[in-house]
């Protein structure tokens, strides 16, 4: 029997209708309306669609926007110098820092220098930490977003087998902790897994966080799986996941296309941070 579909894009349009009118109500009572700051770095072209999608989606909600776009010649000590007037302006409630920079950027200075409050990516060290350690954090909006894809099948998570297949901080290594507090039993894999099939055939819950168009083929997958597809692999004939769709929705229960699936989720709880961020701190 064919996968059921999970629907990223109708979930996470729910999700941005219950913030737009949080927001409304917010302002209505006379209190903060959530700001978000958006910087990007150079022009790598899916970073641009990605920075107007989330300025569009901050103002359909209600939310205060302010995009950054930098040159690609702008120095580190310029960058950090606008975060720190960023964390210190009491307007903005959420910094998000476009990822990849270009080279000559130091990455991790970039985040360190954001205030862990208004860290809406959940990258700062402070945040992993709290994430790690099951105190209130800001978490990472893809992997809350797979979270909460899951969480929609209604598949108890408790006791189940979940592999994550990729260790990125911005997914993999987040997303395993989430599967952790939910009770799930996780293997992490990677570039260096001895036998990816053999680990990913045990999951009852499949995440798959590469960024390699069609690494997870039908004869990978336990039949009735949760499979949840983070690729965003750009190719000519369009966008593509890391899951090959057609053949692993003929044996998995739930599936998540590509594009719709993931990817709206991102953005959707980018907002939900910024908001979270707002009503502790604003
Ligand atoms: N680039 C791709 N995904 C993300 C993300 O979630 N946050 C940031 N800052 N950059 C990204």
């Amino acid at each position: 029997m064919a996968a059921q579909i999970i629907d990223g894009k109708a979930m996470a349009a729910r999700i941005r209708a219950r913030i737009k009118e949080e927001v409304a109500a917010l302002k209505q009572a006379g209190g903060v309306v959530p700001g978000l700051a958006v910087v990007l770095v150079g022009d790598d072209a899916a970073s641009q669609i990605y920075v107007r999608s989330k300025e569009r989606a901050c103002k359909a909600a209600g939310l205060h926007s302010e995009v950054y776009r930098l040159p690609e010649s702008t120095g580190q000590a310029q960058l950090l110098q606008l975060i720190q007037r960023l964390n210190d302006a009491p307007q903005i409630h959420g910094i998000l820092v476009q990822s990849p920079p270009p080279a000559h950027i130091d990455e991790d200075a970039v985040i360190r220098t954001i205030s862990p409050d208004k860290d809406v990516d959940g990258f700062h060290v402070v945040n992993v930490g709290r994430l790690c350690a099951g105190q209130p954090a800001l978490v990472s909006c893809t992997p809350r977003g797979i979270m909460a894809l899951i969480r929609s099948t209604g598949r108890d998570i408790t006791g189940k087998v979940a592999v994550v297949v990729g260790r990125s901080n911005i997914v993999g290594k987040p997303v395993a902790q989430l599967l952790l507090q939910a009770n799930a039993t996780v293997i992490v894999c990677h570039s260096r897994t001895a036998n990816l099939a053999e680990m990913t055939r045990q999951a009852d819950i499949l995440v798959a966080a590469v960024g390699k168009k069609g690494l997870i083929s039908a004869d990978m997958v336990k039949p009735g799986a949760v499979v949840i597809d983070v690729g965003m692999n750009r190719t000519q004939d369009g966008l593509f996941g890391d899951v090959d769709y057609e053949g692993v929705s003929q044996v998995a229960g739930f599936i998540t296309p590509v594009p719709g699936g993931v990817g709206p989720m991102t953005i959707a709880m980018l907002l939900d941070n910024t908001l979270q961020a707002a009503k502790a701190h604003g």
